[in-house]
């Protein structure tokens, strides 16, 4: 059982083994999540980075790490790009029944995921084929705006308009993303409450709001919301609020929203409007002193995704001993220079 009076300093080194640990092996319990190792990775070494302790990460891990993503490149196939993009892992990565081929293509979060990966690794994205990838992002945009996540058939979402915007920004090449059809799609999302949902008509929700958000930043149109709806947006946030943050009203809070609502909030420099001391208690609440990481309810099982989100959400309020994040790409600002460093090069 861990007291409060354990619970109020970041536990750091076990936070770094927790992380080394997911990059060394997949515990049963996250099986499941063996198509998508490439989020997994993501989380633990970008939870290194948020950590300032990315030099436990050998050269020649690194190097293993940086080889085994680009092997998760799907390259074009007789000049068609429109499979291109990253998969989510070497599982489905095989010589497959040419039957099978079509399930052969990219995953909008693993590309997003993959190159945030390259980026902290100090990797120069020059093995990317940027042009590909672009071909593939444009395959999956739908008529109405909103984005597929691969072409094999799958759902469509919010989330996927996100990583879309990610990618496209971070390989400096707009052409694959209609961005004028995007931003109306995201209007259409946004609710009678003002918060912003997966799809038109759906539920309000804090996830989905910072995809929206984040995504009108990165494309630079969060002018073309009117003021009625900032301020309602604004306050649908603020409203996510009791100790730690909900994703949407009368459900629990949960250590993740730490991140989703106080990004959004940031991005729309209101993060300061909220009760760091009470969002801070609630995320520590949910932290494992003793084997490192986080979940999203105090006393239950932690995962890489919520400690990730639960280290970006106290960076967010200036936590001691954390690297300060770039919200709008769920990267450290240290990964963001460098990002900036190799496009310069383009
Ligand atoms: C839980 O829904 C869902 C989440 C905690 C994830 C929300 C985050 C997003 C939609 C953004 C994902 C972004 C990318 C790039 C993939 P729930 O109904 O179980 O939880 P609730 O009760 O808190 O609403
Ligand atoms: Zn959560």
């Amino acid at each position: 059982m861990i007291t409060n009076e354990e619970n109020k300093e970041l536990a750091h080194r076990q936070h770094v083994k927790y992380f080394m640990r997911f990059l060394n092996i997949l515990p049963s319990s996250l099986s499941t999540h063996d198509t998508t190792r490439v989020t997994i990775a993501y989380f633990s070494i970008s939870g290194l980075d948020v950590l300032g302790a990315t030099s436990n990460l050998s050269l020649d891990l690194r190097s293993r790490i940086i080889e085994w993503i680009y092997r998760l490149q799907v390259q074009p196939k007789d000049e068609d790009m429109s499979m291109c993009g990253f998969l989510g892992s070497s599982s489905i990565n095989i010589e497959m029944d040419p039957a099978n081929s079509h399930y052969r293509c990219g995953h909008l979060a693993m590309t997003y995921t993959g190159l945030c990966i390259l980026l902290v690794l100090g990797d120069d994205f020059s093995r990317v084929n940027r042009k590909a990838i672009i071909e593939g992002i444009r395959a999956l945009q739908t008529p109405d705006g909103n984005f597929a996540a691969t072409l094999s058939g799958c759902e469509a979402d919010m989330r996927f308009v996100y990583c879309a915007a990610c990618v496209s920004y971070m390989l400096q090449d707009w052409t694959g993303f209609d961005v004028e059809r995007a931003t109306d799609y995201i209007v259409n999302s946004i609710g009678y409450d003002y918060g912003i949902a997966q799809c038109p008509e759906l539920e309000s929700h804090g996830g989905t709001t910072f995809c929206a958000l984040a995504t009108l930043s990165l494309t630079d149109q969060l002018h073309k919301l009117s003021e009625a709806q900032i301020e309602g947006l604004k306050r649908w946030l603020i409203l996510r609020q009791s100790d730690g943050f909900q994703g949407r009203p009368n459900k629990p809070v949960d250590t993740c929203y730490s991140f989703w609502v106080g990004a959004s909030l940031k991005i729309l420099d209101m993060l300061e409007m909220t009760n760091y001391a009470s969002n801070r208690k609630y995320i520590f609440e949910t932290q494992d002193t003793v084997v490192g990481g986080f979940s999203k309810w105090p006393e239950t099982c932690t995962d890489p995704m919520h400690t990730y989100l639960g280290l970006c959400g106290l960076s967010l309020i200036g936590e001691n001993g954390l690297i300060e994040i770039e919200p709008r790409l769920n990267i450290t600002k240290r990964a963001f220079e460098h990002l900036k460093k190799i496009q310069a090069t383009w």
